[in-house]
This record gives C-alpha cells, structure tokens and sequence, in this order.
C-alpha cells in the first residue's frame, strides 16, 4: 500500500495534506489562503480523516504550547501521517505527554546543550574541510548532497551516539525511507525491522563493550524502570540517527540553493562571516522543512484563535505558513518581507524547531552544524555555483522532511 495521492481523497473545502509546495521557493499556496483567512481549516489526510490545520504564527505556537493537545500516537484519534507509524514510535518519549515525556526527555537534554554541542564546533570545522577537500580532489561536477550535506551531520550525530559512520549507507537508508511518503506499507514495515535488528546488535555491543558515547551513557544511567526500556533503546537510538542527520541534510542542501541563487545574500555572509548564526535561523524559517509536523490530538475541548478544536479531534500545524506569516516577519519597518529571504533579519522567533514542550531536542546541533558549514564552504570554494539550470533542480514531492534528492555543483 502507498501512500493515497492528494487527487483521491482531497476535497475543496478540506484539501489533502500534507500539500505539495507548487513552487519549491513558497509555502503551499492553500496554506497561505487559509493563513490569511484566519482561523483553522479542515485537510484531509492519507487515510480520508479529516483534522484541523493551524497556519498562524500565533495559533501554531498556542496548538503547540497547549496541554490538552496530546502528542502520544496511540490515541485513536492522532492524525497519522502513514499507516503503520505507531507501531514504530509508539511509547518513545517524543510521543508521550508531560510529565512523563518531560522525565525521559530531560535523561538526553545534557547531550544536545548548547555547551557540549559548541564544542564540538572545531570537530565539525574538521570534517567540514576533509568534506570540500574531497570535493575538490574529486572536481566538479558533484553531488553536494552526497559529496557534504548528507555527510557532515551524519558523521556529527555518530560521533555523539557513538555509531560506526561506516554504516552510513543502512542508516541513510533507513532514515530516507522513514520520511519518504511514496514508501508503501509493507516496504516501511521490512525497512523498519531491518533497522532495528541493526540497532539491537549496536546497543547490545554497546553493552558488552561500553564507551565514551551516548549509547553507552544511555545504557549506564538511563535504562531500567526509572528510564528507558532496554527494548526501546534501539527504536530511540534510530531516531536519533534519522532526526540527527535527515534533517539537517535538507537544510544544508536548501541554504546552499537559496546562497547559490542569491549572491548579494551569500557575498554579505562572505564579507560578514559573523551573520552566520542570523543566516542559519533565516534559513530555517525561509525552508521551515518539516511539513508534515508537529501534530497533535484535543484531550478535551480548547479554542485557539477563537476557533473551538472539539476533543478527539486532530490539530496538524503548517510550520512554512507561520513562518511566513506577515504579522510577524517583515513586519518591523524596513524589514524585508516575510516571503524574501535576508540573512540579516532577526528570525529567531520562528518555528521551524516546534515550539512548546517538544520544540526540537537536537536544534543547537543542527544549528552549529549550519554555522560552521556555509561561511566556510564560501570561503574555501568561493566560485561555486549550480551545475544545471535552476529549473532541473529536483525538490522533494512527498517527503515529511522538504529537500533536495541531489544536487550537482561545479566551480
Ligand atoms: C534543521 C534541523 C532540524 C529541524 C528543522 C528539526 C525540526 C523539529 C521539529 C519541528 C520538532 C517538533 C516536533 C513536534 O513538536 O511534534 C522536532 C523535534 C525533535 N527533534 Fe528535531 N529538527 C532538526 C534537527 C534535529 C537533530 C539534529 C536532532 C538530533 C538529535 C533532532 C531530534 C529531535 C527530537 C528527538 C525531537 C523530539 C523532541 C520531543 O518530542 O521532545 N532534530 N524537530
């Protein structure tokens, strides 16, 4: 079974979700209608549900922050994004709802800090140039997704977790099929239990041979009956590798594209290196490539922006549409508009990482990583530029992460 196409279910009044971005720049056309008409709307989803669509800065952040929408999947009425992801998350902490996702979350917090995860910055400047040289050595053209994005968050989240890189190809594997919404049911189920063999026999190494990682710390201090479950390490550890690299992969392949093809933005990052943090949250929120997420289920009655969400129903949120959203980004007077992108504006209020109690658990990872990789990549291969023309760059069509599938430069 595949995923069901948005001509068969979709309806006028209740679009299909999640909705393709019809020009890969813009956030989906209905979304921003519906942003702009305020209020929550009607989408149907794969399985002919239907649940309310939040695409408002302010409602988005008010779904998210709110206690009565759960975020635990196995409640009947959680609006799914495939068939059989329950059986896959079911019971971590990222679908569970405070306190007890609070209690097990804060066990991984100290690993993603902004103080262990600054310094690993010289360890990422390292892979960065081991990266482009070998871009270099090999010469154009090249696929930057394979050739640097995939790679630098790979190796970053291995060397925390303490997994071989040399497994890249599994776990990338892996992690492409969790994401990918054109895999059917049956080929997700195979892929999910190969991963978690892989896994399983890692954390059982892990304990027989324990190391200076986060598996091995996991295994010391957090399992057993005030932790995680010993069977459900395996499932988290292959969500951390998929979150630690899937994610930030994309966003490295975009933010390249959108400094590729904006050169006043990439010469001001050139000749300002400093805007990098700025640039890095510009980035996330011009992108805001989580499309399918977060989304949550009412455990009781509760009004956001004026509109009643009746209990039992479903609430998704269109992260691109709240972080387009004129009310709140280009705005301020002499601020570009929210749908042009400008390195130099203060993003940091977007919601690109979520918001609320679930708000991203590896964002000062992904964002050092972003840090350390474009001023570099600029300053080092200073003439690089798209090996094909604009119009042959190839989005992702049905991806719960947006991005690039490859992306060939030359210089
Ligand atoms: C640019 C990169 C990234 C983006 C845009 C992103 C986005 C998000 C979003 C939107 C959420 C909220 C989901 C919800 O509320 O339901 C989230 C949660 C999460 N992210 Fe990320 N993420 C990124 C990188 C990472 C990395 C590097 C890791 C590495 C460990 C990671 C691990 C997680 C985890 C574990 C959660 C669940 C947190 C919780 O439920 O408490 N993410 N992410």
């Amino acid at each position: 079974m595949t995923t069901t196409t948005p001509e068969a279910v979709g309806t006028a009044d209740a679009p299909f979700f999640p909705a393709p971005r019809s020009c890969p720049f813009s956030a989906p056309p209905r979304h921003t209608e519906f942003r702009e008409a305020g209020g929550l709307h009607q989408v149907t989803i794969w399985d002919g549900s239907r649940h309310w669509l939040a695409t408002r800065h302010a409602d988005i952040r008010a779904v998210l922050a709110h206690p009565a929408l759960s975020a635990d999947v196995r409640n009947p009425d959680f609006p799914l994004v495939h068939s059989n992801q329950p059986e896959h998350e079911g019971g971590l902490f990222l679908r569970l709802d405070d306190p007890e996702h609070a209690r097990l979350r804060q066990m991984l917090t100290k690993e993603f800090s902004v103080k262990r995860t600054r310094a690993m910055r010289e360890k990422l400047l390292e892979i960065t140039d081991e990266l482009i040289d070998g871009m270099l050595a090999k010469g154009g053209p090249v696929d930057f997704i394979q050739d640097f994005a995939l790679p630098l968050p790979s190796r970053a989240i291995c060397l925390i977790l303490g997994v071989p890189y040399e497994d890249h190809d599994l776990f990338q594997r892996h992690a492409n099929a969790g994401t990918d919404l054109d895999v059917g049911h049956e080929e997700r189920a195979r892929l999910q239990h190969e991963a978690f063999a892989y896994y399983s026999a890692l954390v059982e190494r892990k304990r027989r041979e324990p190391a200076d990682d986060m598996i091995s710390r996991l295994l010391a201090d957090h399992t057993g009956p005030d932790g995680f479950a010993l069977e459900m390490l395996p499932v988290l550890v292959g969500i951390l590798v998929g979150a630690g690299h899937e994610t930030t992969a994309n966003m490295l392949g975009l933010g390249t594209v959108a400094l590729l093809l904006n050169p006043d933005q990439r010469d001001r990052l050139r000749e300002r290196p400093e805007l990098a943090p700025s640039a890095a949250e510009e980035m996330l929120r011009y992108w805001s490539i989580v499309s399918t997420d977060p989304r949550r289920v009412a455990l009781e009655d509760v009004e956001i922006g004026g509109h009643l969400i009746r209990k039992g129903e479903g609430v998704i949120v269109s992260l691109i549409a709240g972080n387009r959203d004129p009310r709140v980004f280009g705005a301020g007077e002499g601020e570009c508009p929210a749908d042009t992108l400008d390195i130099g504006r203060n993003a940091r209020n977007h919601v690109a990482f979520g918001f609320g109690s679930h708000q991203c658990l590896g964002q000062n990872l992904a964002r050092v990583e972003m840090q350390v990789a474009w001023p570099r990549l600029f300053e080092r291969i200073p003439d690089l530029r798209l090996a094909v023309a604009e119009v042959q760059l190839d989005f992702k069509k049905n991806s719960i992460v947006y991005g690039l599938t490859s992306l060939p430069v030359t210089w």
